[in-house]
């Protein structure tokens, strides 16, 4: 059997453990370098993949694969960094692990002969042990140069990963999608416990109460799509519902009546995909929505 290829890591928190750590316990990828902010932090993430060697990032010796998983705003200097290192060579490859950059922000390793990406597994890194774990079925989004996506495609295949191809221009829009989807998910619950605590409620019970009727509509939206999934007083074109959910709000907090309205002219829209209503419905509720 052929040794594995060797790879740097640059940046090596949640994500770079985990990759690495799956990687190296499947023995697709021998972890060579590690280079974090600091050398026992570098050393922490070596014990946890059980193999590489902390370094400063001046000490790297040439790898096939290097990864940058530092946080975003750290990749384009750490990019700047390596190739002034002189360490690689025609045909490595550089990836990065963002989900809102892209490939784009290590065009300046091209020079060198390097082939760049980037990698966003899409997931939930909270902790690396749990993480790999839970790894098989990540789905990957991928893009930059062909020869580079090439390579990396089976090494994320052959932990379980899923690649996903994504052109370059997309990428902060495919990101924001991710977002609005996992994080403002979580600030409509938020939003909908504070209004149930203002009507009385404490946030125990409101979770409680909230649980299964939130559980129930996400199975929906992934068993029957989003647009039958949709229910409630929009969808019905209850309009004295609607204007009594504005009234309350309005008195409550005044830009929350305003955050109603808007998400609620899309979710017009959405209703309008899977049915409709009377003309005379449709206006009246794209009124008192818009006001
Ligand atoms: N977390 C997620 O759920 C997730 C999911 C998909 C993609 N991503 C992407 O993956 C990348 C890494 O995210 P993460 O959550 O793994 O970050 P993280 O846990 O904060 O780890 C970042 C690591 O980078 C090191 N670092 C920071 N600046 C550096 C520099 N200038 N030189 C060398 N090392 C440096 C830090 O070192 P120290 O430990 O010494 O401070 C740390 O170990 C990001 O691009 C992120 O957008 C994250």
């Amino acid at each position: 059997m052929s040794n594995p290829a060797s790879m740097n890591i640059i940046g090596c928190g949640r994500v770079g453990k985990t990759l690495a750590y799956l990687w190296h316990r499947h023995r697709i990828i021998h972890v060579q370098g590690i280079s974090n902010c600091s050398i026992a932090s570098a050393q922490t993430a070596a014990d946890f993949i059980g193999g590489g060697t902390a370094c400063p990032p001046d000490k790297l010796q040439p790898a096939d694969f290097t990864m940058i998983a530092t946080g975003d705003s750290a990749i384009a200097a750490c990019a700047t960094q390596l190739a002034n290192a002189g360490i690689l060579r025609p045909g490595d490859t550089v990836f990065h692990c963002s989900g809102a950059l892209s490939s784009e922000i290590l065009a300046g390793l091209k020079p060198c002969g390097a082939r760049v990406a980037s990698v966003h597994p899409i997931k939930s890194f909270a902790e690396p042990a749990f993480a790999a774990a839970s790894f098989s079925g990540t789905f990957c989004g991928i893009e930059g140069d062909p020869e580079a996506t090439a390579r990396l495609t089976p090494l994320f295949e052959n932990i379980g990963g899923s690649p996903l191809p994504l052109r370059s221009e997309t990428k902060p829009l495919y990101h924001a999608g991710m977002s609005i989807s996992a994080n403002y998910l979580v600030t409509l619950l938020q939003w909908g416990l504070d209004a149930l605590e203002q009507a009385g409620l404490p946030p125990v019970t409101g979770l409680k109460i909230l649980e299964p009727m939130v559980r129930n509509t996400i199975d929906n939206i992934f068993t029957l799509g989003p647009a039958k999934a949709l229910t409630g007083p929009i969808a019905r074109r209850d309009v004295a519902t609607v204007s009594c959910h504005i009234d309350a709000l309005q008195r409550w907090q005044p830009e929350f009546a305003k955050l109603y309205r808007a998400l609620g002219q899309e979710t017009l829209k959405l209703a309008q995909r899977h049915d409709s209503a009377l003309p005379a419905q449709e206006q009246s509720m794209k009124e008192i929505l818009t006001d």
